[in-house]
């Protein structure tokens, strides 16, 4: 373990940069002779191009080319299964229908690529794709899945989604039973930051790409299967990214084409995605129907539950979730049935989105359990801690840390629990109707492979370094704190270099997984610069010499003997007398097999208190409180924003966030910003976040668990439960819009 020194609560490291636009990302980049793309999408969902007139495009001012499914140069790693897709938990590869961008005049959904048009500029390149016309052979596209349920396939290797444990239907023999169905709508990531790439062929067979991509790694490696290039000849940099939420987990095909057409044309070419683009080719949160049965005796103890989820995917690709798996291990119960199926539509491919399919399936487990709670008469989180179970039932072991009671303690406090009251509709507050709700979240923590090098130099800097992009929630502030932390250098003399594939090789930012894995990488890489130093000195004619490790601690660049005032050494003499002008150490970190004995969970709850008005059914989000057990904080007040980050999320899913397909023609009715309601700060109020912050014992070094998805898993079911409480009311299909609410109420 390291010395438990307070964490210094210290600003985002890169915090002055973005906001006085020094941060580059990658649209930023600027290279000589650049050229510019711009993607033609299909105006048809399904069928077929008939004609493709590119002729007035081509002889357009500026134009470099145009390529399409006639003239697409080869991708050769293309004939291995969908596009080389990197590292990670891969979308598996799909029978039915297969996507190769602009291979073939066939139209799988709406939006996808057509044509894409290279400009020597952005505005003549848009131009010139304005220009091409299409004829389609149409044919009737299926895009709604509440229509297609019943065509529902279950997926190979679904994430163990379908699972069993004691009897599948022991919930119907149960004294008071609940079968309610859920459905929440597609949801697109939004980020500020629009995709895209620029790829750069610095010779015939390396590589030089500036991408929005979530793993530097990944991208290196999706397009050296694509190209059948060695990965050492792909240089790829993301150093910051304006948020990525899952949509930068994989390598999409438009990427892969961009790189395919520079090399043709002999320049670097830049692609930036429009607005209404990214909704429908970088992929969405997928439209997602749920059942969920329970059964409980009239004490409030749950005998069985059951359930099932479909969710929509691609005619191409079967993209799978971990919608069901919260319902598995969460409370005490003998016999848990789960249930996981897709329906191919036709419609672009689905990804992972900001705690993503565990935020789908909280929503519906944590509503069930509170118009369960309703009906046994009880306090939801009494409902909850009658169920609570200290250990993994799926699993039959422990979790490596678990603090939910405490949790549930602190938040209700924080909120005012005590002041909800048991019958609903029954508080107002002038016009509007008050409410209380609560719901649990939990996400898997991760303890992935990775590696970071450390150098401390005779000036006493320290430079720490990792491949890994700092997508947002702070990590190059966390890795700062942990070097500081094991080495006692002050912050401010401690750089942190990242998003680079020239660095030592680090997973793809996401699962809430990075703190854990490449925090590990610097904290050992660090311990083994402490190691060397304490050689140093306490070797024999060393100026510490005789003293035992555990006796030094090195503070503010000064290695002492605790208790021994007098006895110390500047780390730079130290090195001097060495004649040492670096200490360089690189270390690969994993988690020791051990930890297989252990159920690791990060656990989330989320409390709010609702205004709703009876007479528009607009619902108001009036206060907030999220407590993380998330183990150790290791950066308190990037933590803090990671949390705020989350519950706006949250609220967008619960009140404001859903992507409309007009189904007459399998097209997005709101495909833009304005269109498309993300929380705004109007909808926003003040959030109060609570660390548990008792380090897990197992997971790693740092003892953190990682707490980006927490953030966001079940608070839309909080705010739903807050409604039924202020209103008597259940809505269970999200967003919870006015519409919806007024219904109940008239
Ligand atoms: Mo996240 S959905 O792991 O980017």
């Amino acid at each position: 373990m390291i010395k438990d020194t307070k964490n210094p609560p210290i600003d985002r490291i890169d915090g002055r940069m973005k906001v006085t636009g020094g941060a580059k990302y990658f649209a930023d980049f600027e290279l000589p002779n650049m050229a510019y793309s711009v993607i033609v999408g299909s105006e048809i969902a399904k069928g077929k191009i008939t004609s493709l007139d590119t002729k007035k495009a081509q002889s357009a001012p500026g134009v470099l080319g145009v390529f399409t499914h006639q003239n697409m140069p080869p991708i050769p790693g293309w004939d291995a299964p969908v596009g080389g897709e990197a590292d990670g938990p891969t979308p598996k590869p799909k029978t039915e229908e297969t996507y190769r961008i602009l291979s073939s005049p066939k139209i799988l959904f709406d939006g996808q690529p057509i044509a894409i048009v290279v400009a020597d500029s952005f505005e003549r390149a848009t131009y010139a794709a304005s220009l091409i016309k299409a004829t389609y052979g149409k044919q009737a596209a299926r895009t709604d899945l509440q229509k297609h349920v019943a065509e529902s396939v279950s997926p190979e290797g679904a994430d163990g989604g379908n699972y069993l444990r004691g009897k599948a239907d022991a919930y119907q023999t149960a004294p008071v039973t609940l079968e309610a169905n859920y459905s929440i709508p597609i949801e697109v990531h939004n980020p500020m930051e629009l995709h895209g790439i620029l790829a750069h062929w610095t010779g015939a067979d390396t590589l030089m790409i500036y991408a929005k991509t979530q793993g530097v790694n990944a991208t290196q490696n999706a397009m050296a299967q694509a190209f059948r290039i060695d990965p050492k000849n792909i240089h790829v940099h993301t150093e910051f990214m304006g948020g990525g939420f899952g949509m930068g987990l994989r390598t999409w095909p438009q990427e892969t084409a961009v790189v395919a057409i520079a090399r043709k044309i002999g320049r670097p070419l830049k692609l930036v995605m429009s607005r209404s683009q990214m909704f429908t080719l970088v992929g969405h949160r997928p439209y997602t129907v749920q059942t969920i049965n329970l059964g409980a005796n009239t004490d409030g103890k749950l005998i069985g539950i059951a359930h099932a989820a479909t969710a929509e995917t691609a005619s191409y690709e079967d993209f799978t979730e971990a919608t069901v798996n919260m319902t598995k291990f969460m409370y005490a119960c003998p016999n848990v049935s789960t249930r996981y199926r897709l329906v191919r539509l036709d419609r672009s491919v689905p990804i992972w989105m900001r705690g993503p399919g565990e935020a789908t399936g909280a929503f519906a487990l944590e509503s069930a359990m509170d118009e369960m709670a309703h009906k046994l008469n009880l306090d939801p989180i009494e409902f909850r801690l009658r169920n609570y179970t200290e250990t993994d039932p799926e699993h039959n072991r422990p979790y490596s840390s678990k603090h939910l009671k405490e949790a549930y303690q602190k938040g209700a406090e924080a909120i005012g629990w005590n002041n909800r009251k048991l019958q609903p509709g029954s508080q107002r507050e002038g016009e509007w109707l008050l409410g209380y709700g609560m719901s649990t979240g939990v996400f898997n923590a991760f303890r992935w492979e990775a590696s970071a090098r450390a150098l401390l130099k005779a000036d006493g800097t320290l430079t720490v370094q990792s491949a890994v992009t700092d997508i947002g929630p702070g990590t190059g502030t966390a890795l700062t704190i942990i070097a500081h932390n094991v080495l006692g250098i002050p912050v401010d003399r401690i750089k942190v270099e990242y998003g680079d594939t020239s660095l030592p090789k680090a997973p793809t930012q996401g699962g809430s997984a990075i703190v854990s894995a490449v925090g590990s990488a610097v904290h050992d890489a660090c311990t083994a610069i402490k190691q060397t130093l304490i050689e140093l000195a306490s070797k024999e004619g060393g100026p510490l010499s005789g003293r035992q490790a555990d006796e030094l601690l090195l503070t503010d660049g000064v290695l002492l003997v605790e208790k021994e005032p007098g006895k110390k050494v500047a780390v730079r003499e130290l090195m001097q007398m060495n004649n040492l002008t670096v200490i360089d150490k690189t270390k690969d970190s994993k988690g020791s097999p051990e930890l297989a004995a252990y159920s690791m969970y990060s656990f989330s709850v989320h409390f709010v208190q609702v205004r709703v008005n009876p007479l528009t059914g607009v619902v108001r989000v009036a206060k907030a409180v999220s407590v993380a057990d998330s183990g150790r904080i290791v950066s308190p007040k990037t933590a803090a924003s990671q949390m705020i980050g989350g519950v706006t999320g949250g609220i967008g899913m619960a009140l404001t966030e859903e992507a409309v397909i007009d189904h007459r023609f399998g097209r997005f009715a709101n495909n833009t910003l304005a269109d498309y309601h993300v929380a705004v700060h109007a909808d926003v109020p003040a959030i109060e976040t609570i660390f548990i912050d008792k380090p897990d014992p197992v997971i790693n070094p740092m003892g953190a668990k990682g707490m980006g998805e927490i953030a966001l898993i079940g608070f839309a079911g909080a705010v739903a439960n807050a409604v039924f409480n202020a209103t008597g009311q259940r809505v269970r299909d999200l967003p919870i819009t006015p519409d919806k609410v007024m219904q109940k109420l008239i």
